[in-house]
């Protein structure tokens, strides 16, 4: 059935979203949820025919699945501003239009890059071994001494909405900026930060790196042991973007060394199964990658995608459509 004719659109929710997200869907659309078994599997089985699906990072939609994807199907709406698990060539050539959640998010999700800055620099992960393991003997002068950020340089990898946001965040605190980006921002976008034309000249002025870049073939590994030798001694190392971007074995070796001082991590590669090495580094504070995961972005993503899919549906243009 095609959009226009379609009065309700019916939409598939491949992945659990929160309550208050699947009732909004609920209200605007014919909405049949998953199981919780394989999404792809009981989208094929159901005798209903949808028009579009919500996904999001739990779901992969490659090359394979999305062949497998009725022609009833035309959009898939993903809650995520990431859209690496999907092959956005593959959906372009069956005609099937992508959206994403970009900007509802960059406020969560640069304050989370705050946290994981300021919890790598102040030995988040030992001191609250240290309180919760009930070990703390009393305050002393040498006790997990840490590094303070105002007046270090930050080198943001990747200057778009989220990166935007940290930068106002950090400059607040007391840092210098520094960013590199596919496109130089013009002064009055930038804040003032300081442009660096590829990823050698950022790390070698930066003491903490901020990865906040979309992982693509260009990005994907690029946090490895050449870049790493570039860098600054006592870096610290933030990834709030995608865990690929990151060279694990070589970040962990110049982390063990302490070539790198320390990292805030929220992104891994192959999530849930990190590198187990992690598990034995102190100068490493790391978190389930809860970037977006404040009631205010969950909120705003349902929004956003309720909208493009409204829009969508009425034959109107998209902002956020990806593809
Ligand atoms: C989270 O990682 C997202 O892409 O939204």
């Amino acid at each position: 059935m095609s959009p226009d004719s379609h009065p309700r659109p019916a939409v598939f929710i491949a992945s659990r979203l929160i309550d208050a997200v699947e009732s909004s869907f609920e209200s605007e659309f014919d909405v049949t949820r998953t199981a919780g078994g394989d999404p792809l599997s009981e989208l094929l089985a159901s005798e209903s025919a949808f028009d579009a699906m919500v996904l999001s990072l739990d779901v992969v939609m490659g090359a394979e699945q999305i062949e497998k994807l009725p022609s009833s199907l035309r959009a898939l709406a993903t809650y995520s501003v990431g859209t690496d698990h999907i092959d956005l060539a593959a959906a372009g050539r069956r005609g099937i239009a992508v959206f994403n959640t970009p900007g509802v998010l960059a406020d969560s999700v640069a304050e989370n890059a705050l946290f994981l800055m300021l919890g790598a620099a102040r030995r988040a992960t030992e001191s609250i071994d240290l309180i919760r393991g009930r070990a703390w003997p009393g305050w002393s002068p040498e006790q997990l001494v840490g590094v303070q950020l105002a007046g270090r340089t930050l080198g943001i990898l990747g200057m778009g909405d989220i990166g935007l946001r940290v930068a106002s965040r950090a400059g607040a605190l007391g840092m210098e900026i520094l960013y590199c980006n596919r496109r130089r921002l013009a002064e009055a976008e930038s804040g003032g930060a300081d442009y660096r034309l590829d990823a050698q000249s950022l790390i070698r002025d930066s003491d903490v790196l901020l990865l906040a870049c979309p992982s693509t073939d260009e990005t994907r590994g690029i946090l490895n042991a050449a870049l790493l030798e570039d860098a600054k001694p006592e870096l610290i190392v933030v990834n709030i973007a995608r865990g690929d971007l990151v060279d694990d074995r070589a970040l962990i070796a110049a982390l063990r060394e302490r070539r790198v001082w320390a990292a805030g991590l929220d992104v891994f590669a192959g999530e849930p199964n990190l590198d187990p090495d992690y598990f034995e580094l102190p100068n490493v504070f790391m978190l389930p990658h809860i970037g977006s995961s404040t009631f205010e972005a969950r909120v705003g993503m349902g929004q956003i995608l309720i909208d493009a899919l409204s829009r969508w549906s009425a034959g109107l243009p998209v902002a956020n459509r990806v593809c």
